[in-house]
């Protein structure tokens, strides 16, 4: 099938893109950061900008309220083409702080056009890859009023921060709301420019704060010292324990134990993937890279589990020498899973772990934030197939790779839904997701309008089979 069937729309788009961007950037202008309770109004907000957008369209919306501190999720159908397969579009409207403000060229939530680039928090993740969704079915429904296929949206605000109300929503719900031929998700970059990319594995997530605690204030660094366990020594001691640092294994007992192996078509696949070692560290700012001995960059990233330390704290940290043993010491760590690997077990050999070696005269107490279960999609299937062309249509045949990224919610939408899950983002890998100065191409976005335009116009061909 050629482009043909949809040039109709693919010139509207070409019409309007301006004022799609202007919506983008309206979207990006509320700062709807769902980690931190100081932003709810924001958030809520941002729900409901989101749903008016919807509705516009064409769609039938609702907030499916939550009681308790979770926030709405956005829903919307267009459900006139009985008989035709139902695709549901997943993507979240909340976005990660902006912090350190101050390193951003302009406010995050200005959104500032530099030449292709739209630089915004949330640019890319995931508001502008998400409304490229619902600019594709707004565009069809205006020029043609109706669409090939039947959608539906579930757009969440709690992604960046575990996602529960989705996750609550979904395995209450059985699939019934949501029941669905397939689940489309960009919330991804693709392998290169202009090299789309199918994602058929992410990884899954556990997230723990350790406290160390050790006398009952700061003390005199000379008075006390060498008398007792400095808590923040031995934190960092414990920290230094969990990774080898010659062979980048992970020392946890326990820690591999179900972890599937790649096959030989994913290493191959993997090796065979362009992949510039010294233009990735140059984008990143390291001279070397490192990792578990025996694999690849790429499959250390994609295929391989991993365990760092997000942020630590404790101590004197302002200016000048304050000569103290700190009375305790913190750390935020998480570690990254892959599939078998089931992260309440992991949790709790973390947690045995960190007690078994704590050194003497401290408390060590570790709490659990979100944790994210790794899983693994087909790549085979009629719509897999339309969703792969469309791509394609716009760009190039996407490759087929895993990520080091989670998307929470896919694990259980794979479950209770049972349904192929695309994976096929519109990002690059140099958008700056979570850091300051997030961007999204703009013709990205618009490309992104397109593939949606075209996957919608080849389902239809798809299901006269
Ligand atoms: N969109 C990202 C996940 C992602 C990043 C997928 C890069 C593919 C490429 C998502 O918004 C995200 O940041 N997820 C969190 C989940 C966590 C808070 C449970 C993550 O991966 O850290
Ligand atoms: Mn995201
Ligand atoms: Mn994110």
């Amino acid at each position: 099938m050629g482009n043909d069937t949809s040039q109709d729309v693919f010139k509207r788009i070409d019409r309007e893109k301006e004022s799609y961007l202007e919506e983008l950037k309206d979207y990006l202008r509320i700062p709807s950061i769902s980690t931190d309770p100081d932003y709810r109004d924001e958030v809520l907000r941002c729900a409901e900008f989101l749903r008016q957008k919807m509705e516009t369209a064409g769609l039938s919306t609702r907030l499916l309220e939550t009681e308790g501190p979770g926030y709405p999720l956005v829903y919307a159908e267009w459900l006139g083409a009985p008989g035709k397969p139902t695709i549901l579009f997943y993507g979240h409207y909340d976005v990660q702080p902006a912090d350190p403000v101050e390193l951003w060229r302009h406010d995050p939530f200005e959104p500032t056009v530099e030449g292709d680039l739209l630089v915004a928090r949330g640019a890319t993740d995931d508001k502008g890859q998400s409304f490229a969704h619902l600019k594709a079915v707004a565009a069809i429904l205006a020029e043609r009023g109706s669409l090939p296929v039947n959608v539906k949206f579930i757009v969440e605000g709690e992604e960046e921060s575990g996602g529960e109300t989705i996750e609550q929503f979904v395995v209450k719900d059985d699939g019934d709301l949501l029941a669905a031929d397939a689940v489309f998700v960009s919330d991804s970059a693709m392998y290169g420019p202009g090299q789309p990319s199918l994602i058929y594995g992410l990884k899954g997530m556990v997230y723990m704060e350790v406290k160390v605690t050790g006398p009952n204030r700061d003390l005199h660094s000379g008075s006390f010292g060498g008398a007792i366990t400095n808590p923040v020594n031995a934190l960092g001691y414990m920290i230094g324990q969990l990774r080898d640092p010659a062979t980048g294994r992970i020392k946890i007992p326990g820690f591999y134990d179900d972890v599937v192996e790649m096959e030989d078509w994913e290493r191959k696949e993997f090796a065979n993937l362009p992949f510039d070692e010294a233009a990735y560290c140059q984008e990143i700012g390291v001279t070397d890279l490192f990792g578990e001995e025996g694999f690849s960059t790429l499959e250390r990233v994609w295929a391989r589990p991993t365990c760092d330390v997000n942020g630590i704290f404790g101590g004197y940290q302002g200016k000048g020498a304050k000569t103290i043993l700190p009375g305790w010491g913190g750390a935020k760590i998480s570690m990254r899973l892959v599939p078998n690997q089931d992260p309440d077990k992991i949790e709790q050999q973390f947690i045995d772990y960190l007690r078994s070696i704590a050194p003497v005269g401290v408390t060590v107490e570790v709490e659990a934030h979100h944790n994210a279960v790794p899983v693994r999609l087909e790549t085979e299937g009629p719509i897999v197939e339309a969703a792969m062309s469309a791509m394609e249509d716009v760009w190039k045949r996407p490759v087929r790779v895993r990520e080091g990224g989670s998307i929470p919610i896919v694990a259980t939408f794979s479950q209770v839904l049972n349904v192929p899950i695309l994976l096929l983002g519109f990002g690059l890998s140099d958008d700056r997701l979570h850091s300051p100065n997030e961007k999204f191409n703009i013709s990205n976005y618009y490309g992104g309008i397109r593939a949606v335009t075209r996957f919608l116009d080849r389902l239809d061909a798809v299901s006269e089979k």
